[in-house]
Formats: structure tokens, C-alpha cells, sequence
């Protein structure tokens, strides 16, 4: 039982209250049509395609398999799906390595496949986006092939450097120290082509140049291809490594400098990029393909299709990816913000600090977007605690702007600790036995978890390409639809919140109370929402209603599984006791 009694009364306002108005407001002050506006205040949800359903029961996850539950994302309110890679690949990088990017990779299906999922999507209203991998193709790609044998119009269409000659030996070298972001030298000598080319990830995924024009070309036809079939919009992986500095008049590059944040010298973590990353040519190009978008929704009407943007760089440099004032960008530049700088002992200040520089940071025609987990990193759950769950997934969902979830982070699914010896992630396998699982990215891959039958409703098969968590006849989308209180049930009910109230356009003000960060959240239409969160190690107790002008008398929205509180239960705003990792939505009765 928890233990009211202990609980303290804080009485710690921080002394500063900053208020933020969210930018977005309701689309119809602009007179503007859903289709333009669907993704503003947007539930968006990652599907790791191997890894969601497996229709024909060969262990790997398909495009059947996700065709038979997107009345389960339609379900649970979900406007937009992005699927990372399903394209021809070679598999070295699960998908991130593509040697055709007009084809489906076979074990997920085929092009009817995909016609049918499209159009099974655009009957149920839920948006369909593709992952877009412009840096890089498989070595297995005919470009590469090509480019390697020097084919007339290939022959640049990668990064190719000769290298450096030892003047006294002869021996030669990379021509730079950049390192791959897998770890070791991002050149590799090709001995067909007499020549190193650049790889910013594995070996086999050779970068593309984008200081040929004729690459340009040839990827806006993969997004007209694409947009042709019906998507509504990209996620663009890696986009901070599309171009690197261009070699100087003598043909060389320069090495980067060390960065001091890790002292291991293969890891990409040891140099500071500013060759290699962020560099001033890309953010053109990112303008030029929302131009690309948009002529071809001006042409052809339907949903504006949008563009995501994959970047673990500074705050000055995501802000970049919305536009520069005179061309637009991407709608969603990933926020990763809080995703990189939060830990199990971040305090409530902190959490504050970094959403609301991230706020300010935002232009003011564009939106937030919340985001805490993806296939490339650990677990939420595992990551920032079990018994928090439900308090990061009510913060991403009652921020203003647009929320991300990826696939399984709904039901709280936890990483699967997997060996090293039937480790598959090519970032893990560039390590060694005992350094390997801070790398991997397997455990957060693995089979969804959709009921308590064999293999966890992911198959009916012998085998998944992942082992199934020990923890799936609890933690599934079956058990939890049928627990009143549930991570699943906390999830729908903040996304029918969100579409209720148009949370995702309401202004935005907050206080610290100690441990506890809270916000309330108000536009003309809605009746205030507070939102209490409490990052602290204790029980405390604190007055919602006096710091927000509300009356005593507050309704509970809903509140993590792990709380006292019930749905719709009337508490007293006065004396709110919110237990340690909790997080609670209120609003006025
Ligand atoms: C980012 C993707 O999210 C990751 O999974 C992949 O390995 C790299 N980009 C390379 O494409």
C-alpha cells in the first residue's frame, strides 16, 4: 500500500515561470483544409518492419504482417506510420544498406504488397511514411558496381580519394582520420577501382556525392517513385552526413580533431565532426526536397506530404532543418534533445530546462515534436525505469507540437538481453565480447509483443529472427486492452486527449515543485489540463489548483498505472500526492 501519510507539502516554486505559447493553432483560423494541416499536433508511430508481424511465418516480420494490424494502430489513434527500410538490401545493416531503392526487399513482400498496404492505410485515415536513406547505398547497388568499374556517368557518383602517398615509402594511407560512425576508418580501399571511398556507417554502405548533381537527380526520382504510390511523406535518415567537406585545391582533406567526450580512438565518438557533419550544402537540400514535395502536392493534390528529419546534432542545428526564413524545410526535424541528454538522474529542472530551450528554439510558423525512443537506441522502460512508463509517455503526449512513438514503447516493452553471441546489429558486432552491449541495438528490436500465445503473437512459426522477451505474457497489446489500468490504456487515453482537446495547440505554461515538473496547458476551447510529473525519489504533495488559478476540485484524465488515482476520480487539487516516478493529467470538473 502506498503511504499517504509521509508525504510532504512542497512549497518550492522556482523562481522563474516562464510562459510559452505554442505556436500552432487550430487549422481552421488559417481557413486551411486537413490536408494541408494533418500532421500539425500528429501522433506519429515507428515500425521497425522486421521486427512487427510476421505474416508467413519465416521468423521475419512483413508487409502482410503489418497490412493485418493497422486497424490496431488505427485503434489506438495513430495519424501517421513510418516504417524504417523495406527495400531490396542485402540486410548488412538490417535494411540501411539498399541496393535498389525502388524495390521491396522479398522476405517483407512485394510491390503489391505495398500497393495494398497504402491503400488499406489511406481507407483507415492513418498517413504512410517511408524511410528515406539518401547518404548511402549498399555496395551491392548497380551505382556502386558501376562507379567502381568507372561506367561513364558513375564514376562520382561516390566519395573516391586516391588517398595519401608516403613520399619515402610509397606506402599509402586514408586520405583523412574520419572514423565511421561503426567505428574504425570511414575509408575503404576498393583494389578494383585503386581507391579509397568513403563509408560514414559499415563497410558495405559506401557514401554517396552529393557534389554530383546527378545523384541529386536520381534521388528526387526514389521520392517522386514513392510519392507516386501514395505515400504522404519521408523520414530522412542520417541527414547531418550527407556531405563532408569538399578537398581543398590540392585534392586534401583535412583530419578532424579530437573531441574529448570518449578516449577510444576507433570510435566515432573520439573526433569532433565538423567535417564530416552539419555541413552548410545539406540544409539546401533538405529545402529542395520540401520544394519537391510540395510542387508535387500542388500538382496533384491529396495530403501535404511531409518530411522527417533524422539528426543527433545541437539545438542550432536541428532548427536549421524547419527552413531559413526564405525556403521551408522539414515539418519534423527530429527532436532528440531530450533523447540524448537525459539519464535515470536527470532531475525535474532538467527535464524543464531542455523542453523548454527546445520550445523557444522553434520558429514561429512550425511545431515541437517530442520523441524518447527508436530502433537505434535502448528501451524508454530500460532505458529511464520500468515504473516510469507512463509518465514519459503522458510528457510526449501533452507537450505542445507532435509526438512520436516508437512501436511497443505503447505497452512498455523492455530490451531483451541478447548475447553476444547471437548478436546480429552490425554497430555491436564492429565491438568485441565484452564492450559489445552498450552498442547494440538488438534489445530494443526485438519481436512485438501483441498477445500471451506462442512467440508472442508475432508468428506461428519455430523461430523469430530475435528472441521474444521473456516478460510478453504480461506486457502485450491483448492483456492490457482488457486491464482497465494499463500502459496501453493510459496511451489511448492520452491520445483521445489530444484529439478531444487539440492539446497539441494549446499554450503552455509551467512551474517546478521541487522533484515535480508540472505544466498547464489552455487554449480558448479547452478546459485547462495540468499535467504533474514527479522525477523525485519520494511521495510529495502540492498545491495545482492556487499556482494555476483552477478550483480545488480537479478530475483525474488519467495517471500512471503504477498511481492510486482513477480515470475520471475527483481529487483535491490543494493537496495533489503524486507518488515517486508518477505522472498524473488533470483537468477542471
Ligand atoms: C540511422 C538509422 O536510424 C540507423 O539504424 C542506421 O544504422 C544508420 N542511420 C545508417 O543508415
Amino acid at each position: 500500500m502506498y503511504n499517504v501519510e509521509s508525504s510532504a507539502i512542497v512549497n518550492m516554486y522556482a523562481k522563474t515561470i516562464l510562459f510559452v505559447f505554442a505556436t500552432l493553432l487550430p487549422a481552421t483560423i488559417f481557413g486551411q483544409s486537413d490536408a494541408e494541416t494533418w500532421f500539425k499536433g500528429g501522433n506519429f508511430y515507428q515500425i521497425y518492419p522486421r521486427s512487427f508481424k510476421d505474416d508467413n511465418n519465416d521468423g521475419i516480420g512483413d508487409l502482410k504482417g503489418i497490412i493485418s494490424k493497422l486497424e490496431y494502430l488505427k485503434d489506438i489513434g495513430i495519424d501517421g506510420v513510418w516504417l524504417s527500410p523495406i527495400y531490396q538490401s542485402p540486410m548488412v545493416d538490417f535494411g540501411y544498406d539498399i541496393s535498389d531503392f525502388t524495390q521491396i526487399q522479398p522476405e517483407y513482400g512485394t510491390l503489391e504488397d505495398f500497393e495494398e498496404l497504402a491503400e488499406n492505410c489511406k481507407r483507415l485515415g492513418v498517413r504512410l511514411i517511408l524511410d528515406f536513406v539518401p547518404n548511402h547505398t549498399s555496395d551491392q547497388h548497380e551505382w556502386f558496381i558501376k562507379s567502381v568499374n568507372k561506367e561513364e556517368g558513375y564514376e562520382n557518383f561516390y566519395v573516391w580519394h586516391p588517398g595519401k602517398v608516403n613520399e619515402t615509402t610509397g606506402e599509402r594511407s586514408p586520405p583523412s582520420n574520419w572514423l565511421s560512425a561503426f567505428r574504425y576508418s570511414a575509408w575503404e580501399w576498393n583494389e578494383k577501382r585503386q581507391e579509397y571511398y568513403l563509408h560514414q556507417f559499415a563497410i558495405q554502405q559506401p557514401d554517396l556525392n552529393y557534389r554530383n548533381p546527378e545523384v541529386l537527380k536520381k534521388m528526387n526520382e526514389v521520392l517522386i517513385y514513392w510519392l507516386e504510390k501514395g505515400v504522404s511523406g519521408f523520414r530522412i535518415d542520417t541527414i547531418p552526413s550527407l556531405y563532408e567537406v569538399a578537398p581543398d585545391e590540392n585534392g586534401n582533406l583535412p583530419d578532424e580533431l579530437p573531441s574529448g567526450k570518449c578516449d577510444d580512438p576507433d570510435a566515432s565518438c573520439y573526433l569532433k565532426h565538423i567535417y564530416t557533419y552539419d555541413q552548410d550544402e545539406t540544409y539546401d537540400v533538405v529545402y529542395e526536397w520540401r520544394e519537391l514535395l510540395n510542387k508535387f502536392h500542388a500538382d496533384n493534390g491529396g495530403d501535404q506530404p511531409i518530411l522527417m528529419t533524422e539528426a543527433y546534432s545541437d539545438l542550432n542545428h536541428i532548427v536549421r532543418y524547419y527552413g531559413n526564413g526564405q525556403r521551408n524545410g522539414s515539418q519534423i526535424p527530429f527532436n532528440f534533445h531530450l533523447l540524448a541528454k537525459v539519464n535515470r538522474n536527470s532531475k525535474a529542472a532538467d527535464y524543464k530546462k531542455l523542453i523548454e530551450e527546445f520550445l523557444q528554439a522553434v520558429p514561429s510558423d512550425c511545431e515541437a515534436n517530442w520523441v524518447l525512443g527508436n530502433h537505434d537506441q535502448k528501451r524508454v522502460a530500460s532505458r529511464l525505469g520500468e515504473k516510469r512508463v507512463d509518465l514519459y509517455n503522458i510528457l510526449l503526449k501533452t507537450l505542445p507540437g507532435i509526438s512520436i512513438t516508437y512501436a511497443g514503447e505503447e505497452i512498455g516493452m523492455t530490451d531483451v538481453i541478447i548475447s553476444w553471441e547471437d548478436s546480429v546489429d552490425p554497430q555491436a558486432l564492429n565491438t568485441n565480447e565484452t564492450t559489445y552491449y552498450a552498442f547494440s541495438r538488438d534489445p530494443a528490436r526485438t519481436p512485438f509483443q501483441w498477445d500471451e500465445s506462442k512467440n508472442a503473437g508475432f508468428n506461428r512459426g519455430n523461430k523469430t529472427w530475435l528472441p521474444i522477451s521473456t516478460n510478453y505474457k504480461c506486457v502485450n497489446v491483448r492483456t492490457e486492452s482488457t486491464q482497465p489500468k494499463s500502459h496501453l490504456n493510459v496511451y489511448k487515453r492520452l491520445i483521445k486527449l489530444r484529439k478531444e482537446a487539440g492539446l497539441g495547440a494549446a499554450s503552455y505554461e509551467s512551474e517546478l515543485f521541487g522533484e515535480i515538473y508540472t505544466y498547464k496547458r489552455q487554449n480558448d476551447s479547452l478546459k485547462p489540463i495540468i499535467v504533474a510529473l514527479n522525477f523525485g525519489n519520494s511521495w510529495t504533495t502540492i498545491d495545482v489548483s492556487a499556482r494555476y488559478g483552477v478550483s480545488e476540485s480537479l478530475k483525474v484524465v488519467t495517471a500512471s498505472t503504477e498511481s492510486q488515482y482513477e480515470e475520471g476520480q475527483i481529487i483535491n487539487g490543494t493537496r495533489l500526492t503524486l507518488p515517486n516516478d508518477v505522472g498524473i493529467v488533470l483537468t477542471t470538473v
